[in-house]
């Protein structure tokens, strides 16, 4: 059997359809660590995609394709348009169609993003992951983000309230270097 042809390239406004459908995807299995309901998710409109996915850089959204499938996504965007926050983005987007679990692909995403992320000047990643989410902890984890913070009730899904643990990436050269607490 020939081996799947995977690629990562960022996406685009026309890509917006794919994006959209992979995300219901998900939100179908897994509305908390996705931070939504389905029912929301399906309201939303294409074109609110399609202008996620035509910010500027350093704003982007890589995608993973499995034979011309999107199979997964991540992104990063910036925290805030004020030139005091101009030093770090906020990851999101991390999520793998079932049909590709364990095999690498969000690892590489991510890795993919960061590394943009910090080509781009940016000094530290940031993220929340909402729990339970073991996976997803485990491979931020294992990528360097360490725990910075724990949000309480950070979503709200079907009546109940679910925590966020908050993790952050500095990028390795600036790390502790430029720290000046009052
Ligand atoms: C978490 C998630 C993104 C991982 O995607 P994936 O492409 O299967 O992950 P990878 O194959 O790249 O795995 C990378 C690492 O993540 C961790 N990991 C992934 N799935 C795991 C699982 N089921 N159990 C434990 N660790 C897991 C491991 O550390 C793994 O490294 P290893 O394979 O060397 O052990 C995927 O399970 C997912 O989409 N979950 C639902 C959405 C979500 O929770 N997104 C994260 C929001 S913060």
């Amino acid at each position: 059997m020939t081996p799947a042809a995977t690629g990562i390239r960022p996406l685009r406004a026309s890509d917006a359809e794919a994006f959209s459908a992979l995300r219901r995807e998900l939100c179908a299995l897994h509305p908390v660590q996705m931070g939504i309901s389905l029912e929301e998710e399906l309201q939303r409109p294409i074109e609110s995609f399609r202008s996620q996915l035509s910010m500027p850089v350093p704003n982007a959204v890589f995608g993973a394709f499995v034979d011309g499938e999107l199979a997964a996504t991540a992104a990063v965007s910036r925290s805030s348009a004020f030139l005091a926050a101009a030093h770090k983005m906020t990851m999101w987007a991390v999520f793998t169609s079932t049909r590709h679990r364990r095999r690498g692909l969000s690892r590489r995403l991510v890795e993919h993003a960061v590394a943009h992320a910090f080509a781009n000047g940016i000094h530290r990643v940031n993220l929340t992951v909402y729990l339970p989410n073991d996976p997803a902890l485990a491979l931020y984890r294992s990528l360097g983000f360490v725990e910075c913070g724990r949000e309480p009730d950070a979503v709200q899904l079907g009546g109940r309230y679910y925590h966020g643990m908050q993790m952050t990436l500095c990028k390795a050269e600036s790390a502790d270097a430029a720290y000046e607490y009052p």
